[in-house]
């Protein structure tokens, strides 16, 4: 799946530029709050008002602090699936993942580049998705850290012996060069903001995307 990033967007013509992917299969969107991350972008009004125009699913990856008080308005709104930062969480991340189920959407936890997923291994029976990050959380346009795929292997082991049911998402520095490395580490979910909305056709760059995720993953 191919989850482009309106983080690298043009913010004032949202609506066009949430069509031009609509051949993706989810749009995801950055929210962060000035505290969890030195970034500021927008919150549940926009995203409300997004999800309104959206032919694709949201992703809502929210790089906030007490992600436990605004994760389930996000599913609220329609959200298809809701990530929160297993480093904000304050309480027991599995309490946050009820309360997005129960507001009727996929959870999801996240983890940055320095976090071990070990920490999270029972956690994430709990969880539908895990957003493994390949940049520090904080703003688009970085290099992949390629050293924090052996987590994204871990996933997929642990997914294919049956023990966690989580779809494994990779974000941050995702492009034609990397997202090879990705799928061929079992990732099922590619975030890519800048080397989607940063092309000249975001729809072919897409498609190209899937193709190399795709051969890759079978080879
Ligand atoms: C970074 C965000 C990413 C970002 C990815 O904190 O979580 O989703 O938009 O942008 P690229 O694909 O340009 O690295
Ligand atoms: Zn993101």
């Amino acid at each position: 799946m191919i989850a482009p990033s309106l983080l690298s967007a043009d913010f004032a013509r949202l609506a066009d530029e949430v069509a031009r992917v609509a051949d993706a299969d989810w749009l995801h969107v950055d929210v962060m709050d000035a505290h969890f991350v030195p970034n500021l972008t927008l919150g549940l009004p926009v995203v409300e008002a997004i999800e309104a125009v959206s032919p694709v699913p949201l992703d809502c990856h929210l790089m906030i602090e007490a992600p436990e008080r605004w994760a389930p308005g996000y599913a609220e709104i329609g959200a298809r699936n809701v990530t929160v930062h297993a480093e904000a969480c304050t309480g027991d991340p599995r309490d946050v993942a009820r309360d997005i189920r129960a507001a009727g959407a996929l959870a999801g936890l996240a983890v940055k580049p320095g976090t071990p997923l070990e920490d999270y291994e029972d956690v994430l029976r709990d969880f539908d998705t895990l957003l493994v990050m390949t940049v520090e959380p904080g703003f688009g346009g970085q290099a992949f850290i390629a050293e924090v795929l052996p987590k994204v292997r871990r996933a997929r082991e642990l997914v294919d012996a049956g023990h966690l049911t989580v779809l494994v998402e990779v974000d941050g520095g995702v492009n034609a060069d990397t997202i090879e490395q990705a799928a061929a580490a079992g990732a099922d979910v590619f975030v890519a903001g800048s080397a989607v909305y940063g092309a000249d056709d975001p729809a072919r760059a897409i498609a190209a995307l899937r193709a190399r995720a795709t051969a890759a993953a079978a080879g």
